[in-house]
């Protein structure tokens, strides 16, 4: 069967979040439509999984009351293990005041002080509070409004519920994408000058997680499969306040706001850890403390899930307060825990929340091959992408705000390539490629036994919470990326979609979203296991110690066979700050 159709656009948007339409309201509100683009997406654009940001986005907005960019920058570097490019955060920090004011004209409801202008609060390793927020739904009302700038402008389409199976790399440059149009059944290939990668990270390889059951790291995987380079993936976040049993996030505004953490003997257990910042230390330093309580039994059990938690408690905010800044976070509380929490703690434990690497990109998001080229025509912006902000650990808030930025950068980046490139001289994938495509997408519907993909994904998921949480270790890390493979080889032997028709086949989504996962456990399980040192969110037991020497470099991974990887590293850009010993 041939592939249904052919669709143009100048350029492609892979993804619907804050980044995606933050680079597409860029390209309109500067070239109009002297450059058609085209929004894909695998669920409804408004349901993208930033509408869940909930506590803030980080900018400077108040110098003349102490905050900088040099403040902004160190905090962010110190937060990240001083694995982040320098330059990378430099270029951040100033750009971001200006995104806080542009959706403040677009209409973005910020939450405001007393005398008019637009609040901050404080937020973890940020030594000024600079959390710009909208209550405890941030993410939602940056979405809204990035959407409803968009319908200002004609000369773009939006391709909802369509699920993108692969990219495509040829000749070093960026050729064309598979998609799925889910209502009809057919794939589809796209053709654009350019593309921006813009689909989100991979939360759902673990089963505690904050990310929405979306979230199956699309982005990484399909890069993977094309050739490209993954950066510093062994570093993922784990949030510290996930809801029990749930594992919803509670936002660190609630911290930002005054909550406290306590263990089962009522103690403020992070004074043991980081005295000076207790609760607002930075998240990979909770995390540990909160794992370290519960592992030397001073946690709590739940009964029915079996996992152990401390708690959060947020009762000396008062109802006013905790109505007026965590409205969501009471409901939510309320409605997945029965904890009313202006009466009770929060159960709460860490969470998968973030993937500090991601897809290889120099500092303005154009996205790098193995030899550190451009691939042309091709972008990556939000947390997709890796251009080295985060380093080992984020810091809450900088996400929707690289979100904000990288999708600006990209989205003008993108547009100005395409105006320089002739319609006609847009190439799309070799005519082998595509029956390579279609053999590989349909072929899931062929076997007619065998074992289903949700079996080999929540099997993947918990070896990736045993091995590759909190803290880790040389032998645990072994198994897991033994258990990996194994898994691999099972999903490509005997995996089995039971439903056989095309048209809105979630079961065959399912198949290809495992297969996702599958790549990204492999890559970050290798690159993790690589690194024989302790850094940031990345934390080894038989490697305890933070090795500047032989480890201040990035990893940069690549597919190499099926199931091999290679593995090389490149040098750290320092402008500013040498590594010093993080303390809070
Ligand atoms: O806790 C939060 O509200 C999450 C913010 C972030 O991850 O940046």
């Amino acid at each position: 069967m041939a592939v249904a159709e052919t669709i143009y656009h100048d350029v492609l948007i892979l993804g619907s979040g804050i980044a995606g339409l933050r680079a597409a309201v860029e390209i309109k509100r500067k070239y109009g439509e002297k450059v058609n683009v085209g929004i894909i997406s695998k669920v409804h654009l408004m349901r993208s999984h930033s509408v869940s940001a909930e506590g803030g986005t980080a900018a400077v907005l108040y110098p003349e009351e102490g905050d900088s960019f040099a403040l902004h920058a160190w905090d962010t570097v110190k937060g990240a293990d001083f694995l982040a490019d320098q330059d990378v955060v430099w270029n951040f920090v100033k750009l971001m005041p200006t995104e806080i004011l542009l959706l403040d004209h677009w209409g973005m409801p910020w939450s405001r002080r007393p005398d008019g202008k637009i609040a901050q609060r404080p937020f973890g390793g940020h030594s000024f509070p600079r959390a710009t927020f909208a209550a405890d739904k941030t993410g939602f009302y940056e979405m809204q409004t990035l959407y409803n700038k968009l319908l200002e402008y004609d000369g773009w389409e939006r391709y909802d519920e369509w699920f993108i199976t692969n990219i495509v790399v040829e000749d070093g440059a960026f050729r064309g994408v598979y998609a799925i149009n889910l209502r009809e059944g057919k794939l589809y290939l796209f053709k654009a000058k350019a593309a921006i990668i813009a689909m989100g990270g991979g939360g759902r390889l673990y089963h505690f997680t904050t990310y929405a059951h979306t979230v199956t790291g699309d982005a990484y995987a399909v890069a993977w499969r094309a050739g490209i380079p993954l950066k510093d993936i062994e570093f993922v976040q784990f949030h510290p306040t996930g809801l029990i049993p749930s594992g919803i996030l509670i936002s660190e505004g609630a911290r930002g706001e005054g909550g406290y953490l306590i263990n089962n003997k009522g103690e403020r257990f992070m004074a043991r850890y980081a005295p000076q910042k207790m609760e607002l230390a930075p998240r990979d330093v909770v995390s540990r403390a909160m794992m370290t309580e519960i592992m030397e039994g001073r946690g709590f059990k739940h009964e029915e899930s079996g996992l152990e938690y401390v708690l959060l408690d947020l009762r000396h905010l008062g109802e006013e307060k905790i109505n007026e800044r965590l409205p969501a976070i009471r409901e939510i509380a309320i409605r997945y825990a029965g904890v009313d929490p202006v009466e009770e703690p929060i159960p709460v434990r860490p969470v998968a929340h973030y993937t500090m690497g991601g897809i290889r990109t120099d500092t303005f998001y154009k996205v790098l091959d193995v030899e550190g080229k451009w691939i042309r025509g091709l972008f990556a912006a939000g947390e997709a992408a890796c251009a080295s902000l985060h380093g080992a650990n984020r810091l809450g808030t900088n996400s929707t705000a690289e979100c904000l930025v990288s999708g600006r950068i990209t989205g003008l980046l993108a547009a100005e390539y395409a105006l320089k490139v002739s319609e006609n001289d847009v190439k799309g994938p070799e005519p082998e490629r595509t029956k390579k495509e279609e053999d590989w997408v349909w072929g899931f519907l062929k076997r007619e036994s065998g074992i289903p993909s949700y079996e080999i994904r929540d099997n993947t998921r918990t070896i990736m919470g045993k091995y590759f949480y909190v803290f880790r270790d040389g032998d645990g890390m072994a198994t897991g990326l033994a258990k990996i493979k194994e898994y691999r080889k099972l999903f490509r032997e005997k995996v089995y979609v039971e439903d056989k028709e095309r048209i809105y086949n979630t079961d065959l989504v399912a198949a290809l979203e495992t297969a996702n996962i599958l790549d990204v456990a492999l890559a970050v399980a290798s690159a993790a296991l690589n690194r024989t040192e302790s850094r940031g969110a990345h934390y080894r037991f038989d490697y305890p110690k933070r090795d500047d020497e032989n480890w201040l470099k990035h990893t940069i991974i690549t597919r190499y066979a099926e199931d091999d990887v290679s593995i090389t590293y490149e040098p750290v850009r320092i402008t500013t700050w040498l590594p010093i010993e993080r303390k809070y």
